[in-house]
């Protein structure tokens, strides 16, 4: 793509937060500490960048421009000044890894895939236009299951050369039924916070997929193809697919799964971590939730004891306005933060679990959602803590 190349190697990679946690260095993956979660949105600096490559470069912006093409009768070349000419819309959505909460699972059982904890998510307002709009300039009308021309999936191909793909650049698709919907909200995003979008997180274009798996917001976009069959590239056929837990390296068949879109009901504690020593008295207890499919939030559950009582935690988006999940002015694709204020009997686990508005729960234990990829870990987020009173009497 002219404007928009692909390094082969790591030389030429962006500035960092230096306090950011990196748990792979090339390709660059890295997530900030868990109490950066604690603010609504999320800033730049401190949101988890997952790459499966060198960072692409921009030589000349105005150059640059999407191809659209595959089942259409017009296709385009869209350049940077045109997409921003569309209607532009801010949206506020939260980006999850499905990887979050990995290294966790792969404590139970031995898992393959990058080790992150519970920040390998953020929340953040994308700025751009309406892929539904967009196709509109090919011929595709609003809410359609399938083109004129029989095209049922959009694929969107980026340049950053992965070794999982030989080489080859980052795909991934969608239903041509979602990315026609505007009020599924997908966007191809030029801003993020306000800020042209950095290079970590896709400068100059991205998707965003509200609700869905981080693994479908495709970064430095260059083509857009409307295909019949879904995308076959690794990351849709052969990875990010969630398997029961008998599956194993030996009897994996990799098509017998749907390639993951939706992510699944999460919360976690993000004002404590493990073995963290709390006074006696009252503690605060705060984190994140956050479901897919643009589904609420219904309750987060707080318990102190193993799980024997639950204490109802506050929710809210935006200042310290109590969340409802049915209110229309309520960000539907973000997540909502939770803060209960809780006492600490004794050295104990304290629990998170969140319930979305069809009544999903986070299962119990992580044993249950094991899968070899070790993707959507959504048990019941746990911290161990210590109560300081003890702490002192056990040293004595
Ligand atoms: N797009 C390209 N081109 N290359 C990638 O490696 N990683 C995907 C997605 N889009 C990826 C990509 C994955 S797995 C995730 S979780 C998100 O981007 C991460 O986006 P972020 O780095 O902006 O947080």
């Amino acid at each position: 793509m002219p404007g928009l190349t692909a390094p082969s190697d790591y030389s030429n990679e962006p500035p960092r937060h230096p306090s950011l946690t990196i748990n792979s260095k090339e390709p660059f993956n890295a997530e900030p500490h868990r109490s950066a979660l604690l603010s609504y949105i999320t800033p730049i600096n401190f949101f988890y960048k997952r790459n499966h490559g060198p960072i692409p470069i921009v030589d000349d912006i105005k150059r640059y421009c999407v191809s659209i093409g595959g089942l259409v009768k017009n296709p385009l070349e869209i350049s940077m000044s045109e997409i921003r000419k569309l209607p532009k819309y801010n949206v506020v959505a939260t980006l999850q890894c499905a990887g979050n909460r990995r290294t966790e699972m792969s404590k139970t059982r031995t898992v393959k895939g990058v080790g992150w904890d519970v920040a390998a998510i953020g929340n953040a307002i994308w700025g751009g236009a309406k892929l539904a709009d967009v196709l509109e300039l090919v011929g595709i009308s609003k809410n359609t299951p399938s083109s004129p021309l029989g095209g049922k999936h959009i694929e969107f191909i980026s340049v950053d050369k992965c070794k999982e793909e030989n080489g080859g650049p980052y795909k991934a698709s969608i239903p041509l039924r979602q990315a026609t919907n505007p009020e599924a909200d997908v966007l191809l995003a030029y801003e993020m916070n306000g800020e042209t979008l950095n290079r970590d997180h896709g400068y100059p274009l991205r998707v965003i997929v509200p609700g869905v798996i981080g693994a479908r917001s495709v970064k430095w976009l260059d083509k857009i193809n409307i295909i019949e069959e879904e995308c076959q590239g690794f990351f849709m056929q052969k990875d990010y697919k969630m398997f029961p837990p008998s599956v194993n390296w030996d009897n994996i068949n990799w098509f017998t799964r749907k390639a993951q879109m939706d992510f699944p009901v999460q919360s976690a504690i993000c004002s404590l971590e493990d073995v963290d020593v709390v006074k006696p008295g009252k503690v605060t207890v705060a984190g994140y939730a956050v479901t897919g499919g643009g589904r609420g939030i219904e309750r987060v559950d707080i318990s102190v004891d193993w799980g024997k009582t639950w204490f109802e935690a506050q929710r809210y988006q935006r200042g310290n306005i109590p969340h409802q999940s049915d209110d229309l002015n309520t960000d539907k694709w973000a997540w909502v933060l939770f803060k209960a204020v809780v006492d600490v009997p004794e050295n104990t686990v304290i629990i998170a679990k969140a319930v979305d508005t069809a009544s999903n729960v986070q299962p119990e234990n992580v044993e249950v959602v094991w899968n070899l990829r070790g993707i959507l870990n959504t048990s019941w987020h746990k911290v161990q803590v210590r109560r300081a009173s003890q702490v002192v009497i056990s040293n004595l």
